[in-house]
């Protein structure tokens, strides 16, 4: 079959281990490079090579960066009769961490108590909403559309949420606010933050691994430095995962979950998981089931 990935680099982690993983399992497997790909008359095409033939299948890996252009090469390539088991209404959605919430809610996932604002009017009624869940006065405002634990913010105090918070809405930033939940310690980290990441392939949970958070941090996000751990525990968190992902459309995502009020909050699902860390922490080869889950659920539209 061929088999075509929408990502920018074959040296990203993720990217180079799916290209592999697909050549090994016998397919021929190319990158379609959001920078070099444009939309001509016939179709995706590159100013060297003209129009490109459309592959059997297309995995889209769109970050946070190009994510708009390479939902418009994914509509095309779909047009043009490659088959995804992703759909791209659905990774713009999931894509919105309010429209995400909203999802979740509806499903009745456990979510953490979250508030969306956009307007400076709406920020005294948001914070004395959420007040009875962030009893010790901390809490944290991110950007509706982030990833990689960008522009995530943890403030300490009312005055710190309430300043934060204005800053942002004069600048028209929408932003989600929820308290700041503080990890119970783990023996082997101690007083260190940190969460759950299950990779969900073909709606069954791949594996799973603790994400801990670097000293100092307290966003556990491997692009901030944090490290991952093996996950043993019981199979309620991953139950919720593949909830979580089917609940917002996605048979195919990563799921953060982070440990709350005696049980398991979905804090996020991403369309475009990276795979570098639950491998690590399960020194396994996750890219071939992967691959072999995704071909599997491709479909034409
Ligand atoms: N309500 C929260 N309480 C504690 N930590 C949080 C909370 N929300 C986010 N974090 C931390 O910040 C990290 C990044 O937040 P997340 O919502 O996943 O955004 P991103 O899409 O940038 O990864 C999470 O992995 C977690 O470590
Ligand atoms: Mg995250």
């Amino acid at each position: 079959m061929r088999v075509a990935l929408i990502s920018h680099s074959a040296s990203f982690y993720t990217t180079n281990r799916l290209l592999s993983a697909a050549h090994k399992l016998g397919h021929a497997a190319e990158l379609l490079d959001p920078v070099r790909v444009y939309l001509g008359p016939s179709g995706p095409a590159t100013p060297e090579g003209g129009p490109i033939a459309p592959p059997h299948v297309v995995i889209p890996r769109i970050g946070d960066r190009l994510h708009r252009w390479g939902l418009s090469l994914l509509e095309a390539v779909v047009g043009a009769g490659a088959a995804t088991a992703v759909d791209v209404e659905t990774i713009a959605r999931v894509h919105d961490k309010a429209r995400t919430q909203v999802a979740l809610q509806r499903a009745r996932i456990p979510v953490i108590p979250t508030a969306v604002i956009r307007e400076r009017a709406h920020i005294d009624a948001a914070l004395t909403s959420l007040a009875a869940f962030a009893p010790d006065g901390r809490w944290i405002i991110k950007p509706v559309h982030g990833a990689q634990g960008g522009g995530v913010i943890q403030v300490d105090s009312a005055t710190g949420a309430n300043s934060t918070l204005d800053a942002l809405m004069t600048r028209r930033k929408t932003s989600i606010i929820q308290p700041y939940v503080v990890a119970p310690d783990a023996p082997s980290a101690p007083s260190q933050q940190r969460d759950l990441r299950v990779l969900v392939a073909g709606g069954e949970a791949l594996a799973a691994a603790w994400r801990i958070a670097k000293p100092g941090e307290f966003r556990t996000n491997v692009h901030q430095g944090g490290t991952v751990r093996p996950y043993a525990g019981d199979r309620a968190p991953l139950d919720w995962a593949c909830r979580a992902a089917a609940a917002v459309g996605l048979a195919f995502a990563g799921v953060d979950l982070i440990e709350y009020d005696g049980g398991w909050a979905v804090l996020e699902v991403n369309a475009n998981p990276g795979i570098a860390g639950v491998e690590a922490a399960s020194r396994r080869d996750l890219a071939t089931p992967f691959v072999t889950r995704y071909l599997k659920a491709a479909r034409p539209l």
